[in-house]
């Protein structure tokens, strides 16, 4: 990862700064309350540090997708959650770029923290256009003069090229917030110059962009082996011709994960003993695990986690592994009765003295259940954003702080 500017690069002291965190988190149905403060948490520590410093901070942040259940038009109960762990002061308007946003911006004083209505009441925000185009959009050409610099802390969304993460990168001076710095020096760690070897253990539910990671971090000679778990192993059992039984075929083809198998089969064939893949199998049998060998599939029963024996050897290969990246649950965490298999193998990556990164989809939840989350030295609470930049794609967010 070539250098980028953080707020160590500016001084802060009256200056108003646009921060852009991910403040996208779980919300009650019915309560419509916040359920889970974790990346309010983390990005607290950067506007802290900016409101400590002098910073008058301004905070343009999304809850949810327009139309969809968890969208929140006002963000105050974000300002409410962000106002107690700061333990001071947080003030909400309900405007954008109106002209009560604009004077509440001008009667900030330093130290003092606003913030403004959900950012995807803008129709223009979520769609994906170059900084350039985003940087001439009402948002910007009504917010940039009464901001001094842009704070860019959300890594979680810098995989979507909206305009409130690019947008204001052409017309004022740009740095990564404290979150965004750490999560691009611990990825860079393990996956751009990781020390070796390198194991990626590969799980989880949402698997599309696997067989993609698995060619990538293979053919750049970013990983020395993939361990796989979850609805992965099965794709890519079911790549090396195991049958899994017409239950299992039938979750791969409504994940679409189906239509992966002649590309799982290259790589497969390609990189043979790289991929790891299950030799026994834990299924739901009524309620109860029942483990079978791999060598006694199909069966007409749910895959629910890899087998006993399999978690064991994917242990033993973890513990003498130099760099370590686990993206998803090796099972359905969920139940109890298969969480088993993420258990032994987590552990053993906690106990080994590998630089180890977890990230994307349930892999923070996972790790939180098992009591495993402090013994990473990183844990994204990214996950879209985390999965394309293992997969090698380059994120609009993270190309504007590299452009500084
Ligand atoms: C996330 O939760 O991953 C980010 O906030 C991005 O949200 P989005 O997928 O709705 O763009």
């Amino acid at each position: 990862m070539s250098e980028f500017p953080t707020l160590d690069n500016f001084y802060f002291y009256g200056k108003t700064v646009l921060v852009r965190p991910d403040f996208n988190v779980p919300v009650d149905p019915n309560s419509r309350k916040i359920i889970d403060d974790s990346r309010i948490r983390e990005h607290a520590e950067t506007i802290r540090e900016l409101s400590e410093k002098g910073a008058r901070v301004v905070i343009i942040a999304h809850q949810g997708r327009s139309g969809d259940p968890d969208y929140l038009e006002s963000l105050k109960g974000h300002a409410e959650a962000l106002s107690t762990i700061l333990g001071k002061p947080v003030k909400y308007i309900h405007d954008l770029f109106g002209e009560d946003a604009k004077n509440a911006i001008r009667n900030l004083k330093p130290g003092e923290i606003l913030i403004l209505k959900n950012v995807r009441s803008f129709p223009e925000e979520a769609k994906d256009k170059t900084p350039e185009e985003h940087s001439k959009s009402k948002l910007v050409q009504e917010l940039a003069p009464l901001i001094d610099i842009f704070v860019l802390d959300g890594f979680s969304v810098a995989h979507r090229g909206h305009c409130s993460v690019v947008g204001f990168a052409p017309v004022k001076p740009v740095c990564a917030g404290r979150v965004m710095e750490g999560e691009l020096k611990a990825l860079s760690k393990v996956f751009e110059k990781p020390e070796k070897p390198m194991i990626c253990i590969l799980g989880g539910a949402k698997a599309e962009k696997t067989v993609t990671i698995v060619e990538y971090m293979l053919r750049n000679n970013i990983a020395d082996s993939i361990l796989t778990g979850g609805l992965v192993s099965q794709l890519f059992l079911a790549a090396k011709g195991v049958n899994l039984g017409n239950v299992n075929v039938e979750i791969l083809k409504r994940k679409k994960l189906y239509e992966l198998i002649p590309k799982a089969k290259e790589l497969v064939e390609e990189y043979g003993d790289s991929i790891k893949l299950p030799v026994d199998v834990a299924l739901d049998v009524d309620g109860r695990r029942i483990e079978v060998k791999v060598s006694e599939l199909p069966s007409e029963k749910p895959i629910m986690d890899i087998g006993v024996e399999t978690a064991n050897t994917y242990g033993k290969l973890v513990a003498n592994a130099k760099s370590i990246l686990v993206s998803g649950p090796l099972g359905v965490y969920e139940r109890d009765a298969f969480i088993e298999g993420s258990r032994r193998v987590f552990e053993a990556v906690a106990l080994s003295k590998a630089y180890k990164v977890a990230g994307g989809g349930d892999t923070a939840a996972v790790l939180r259940k098992l009591n495993l989350y402090d013994k990473f030295n990183y844990v994204s609470l990214a996950g879209g954003a985390f999965i394309e930049y293992i997969t090698g794609e380059k994120l609009p967010g993270v190309e504007i702080l590299k452009r500084k």
